[in-house]
């Protein structure tokens, strides 16, 4: 390895963890780039603090090597790592103020002259005005978001190779999370240090990180950027975890580089480049379309749909108006609850429970995945919170 001697990935090389008989991660190789804003994504349970605690030092692995850009850390302790954590809990001394909070680091390292340290975090983190003001405030005088800011300054102040976040937002509440993603974010782009981001919230995962690794049971099913994920989940787990996906179960009529498929008589198509299994003339598929990509039309105005496009037709069971979109759950042959999201736009006052509607969209949009994986994997974890 000397081509990357300049290097800071954090490089993860078949380390896993077993807790008896359980293996709560199975042996993983993950490279983290030096720079990037990662996330770990995955529902409760799933091995995202055991994977974080390895590379913190704070859980030393079954099997496999952790390693800092050229150096093996593996059985360093915690504290010789260019590592910090920040938990849940923000973990701060309560008996500390705002400043001393943010200095301990320096302070423990025997370092006598923080000030000038202290005061820039305080501004990176801007808690100006809560930090200077006096009498200074002790962490239980301040708010989830400003405990949150200080665990952060505490934590970037020791200049640490890479910052671990394990579910650091999961205390607030969402405006208030959603206005730290976008401060974290912020702060990872000025300090351009490597940020591992743990959480169970898809949006904040795709909101936040360049790149996201999605685990389940132990494992990393997919890697890549939010979009990519997004757009091309290769497993039923992604595709559901990560927003909504209609997943219909298809025979494959005929191959090339377009697909066949049908189902309950409807001929669908889409792209074999899209489907993440080879399709098989005569095998199943689990055809994948997002529910904004598909559009709804009343079954009297078929004749206005173009060519080419995927059509089938359903009977609207439900219907939800959410401001900037309805969304329906429409019932057919093909596939008992469809989920299609209509962007409000012009309404049609036809579109209405119990109406008969064909839905359409374009070949292109359309992905295909193994029918031999359970079609429901990644839903009922969804709405899980810490
Ligand atoms: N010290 C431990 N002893 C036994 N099982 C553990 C221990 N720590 C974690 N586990 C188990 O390992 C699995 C993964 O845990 P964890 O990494 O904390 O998941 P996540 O952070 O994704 O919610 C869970 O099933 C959990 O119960
Ligand atoms: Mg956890």
């Amino acid at each position: 390895m000397t081509d990357t001697t300049a290097s800071g990935d954090v490089r993860l090389a078949g380390i896993s963890k077993h807790y008896g008989s359980f293996t709560a991660v199975h042996p993983l190789d993950l490279t983290i780039p030096q720079g990037s804003f990662f996330a770990l994504l995955g529902a409760s349970g799933c091995g995202k603090t055991t994977t974080l605690r390895m590379i913190a030092g704070l859980e030393e692995p079954s099997t496999g090597t952790v390693s800092l850009g050229e150096r093996e850390v593996t059985h360093l302790p915690p504290y010789k790592r260019p590592v910090n954590t920040v938990f849940q809990s923000y973990a701060l001394f309560p008996h500390m103020d705002i400043f001393e909070n943010i200095a301990f680091g320096l302070r423990r390292r025997g370092i006598k002259s923080v000030k000038k340290q202290v005061d820039e975090m305080i501004d990176l983190v801007q808690l100006g005005e809560h930090a200077r003001k006096k009498p200074h405030k002790k962490p239980h005088q301040l708010s989830g978001g400003q405990q949150q800011r200080v665990a952060v300054a505490r934590a970037l102040i020791n200049h640490p190779q890479v910052l671990l976040l394990d579910e650091p937002l999961g205390a607030l509440d969402l405006k208030l999370r959603r206005q730290m993603q976008l401060e974290l974010k912020r702060i990872q782009t000025e300090v351009g240090i490597t940020f591992v981001h743990v959480t169970h919230d898809q949006e904040e995962a795709m909101t936040m990180a360049d790149t996201v690794a999605v685990m389940n049971g132990g494992r990393v099913e997919q890697l890549g950027a939010p979009a990519e994920l997004y757009e091309n989940p290769r497993t039923t787990f992604v595709a559901n975890f990560l927003g909504t996906s209609n997943l219909i179960e298809a025979s494959v009529e005929s191959t090339g580089s377009d697909v066949a498929v049908s189902a309950s008589g409807a001929i669908l198509r889409l792209p074999a480049a899209r489907c993440s299994t080879t399709p098989r003339t005569g095998g199943k598929l689990l055809v994948g379309v997002r529910p904004e990509k598909i559009s709804l039309v009343p079954a009297e105005d078929e004749h206005t749909i173009a060519a080419g496009r995927n059509k089938i037709t359903g009977k609207i069971a439900d219907s939800s108006f959410i401001g900037v979109s309805t969304q329906y759950v429409i019932d057919s042959p093909v596939c008992p609850e469809l989920e299609v999201y209509v962007q409000n736009i012009e309404r049609d006052a036809r579109l209405v429970p119990g109406a008969d509607v064909v839905l359409h969209w374009n070949p292109e949009h359309t992905f295909g995945l193994d029918a031999a994986q359970d079609i429901d994997a990644g839903i009922e974890t969804v709405e899980e919170s810490a």
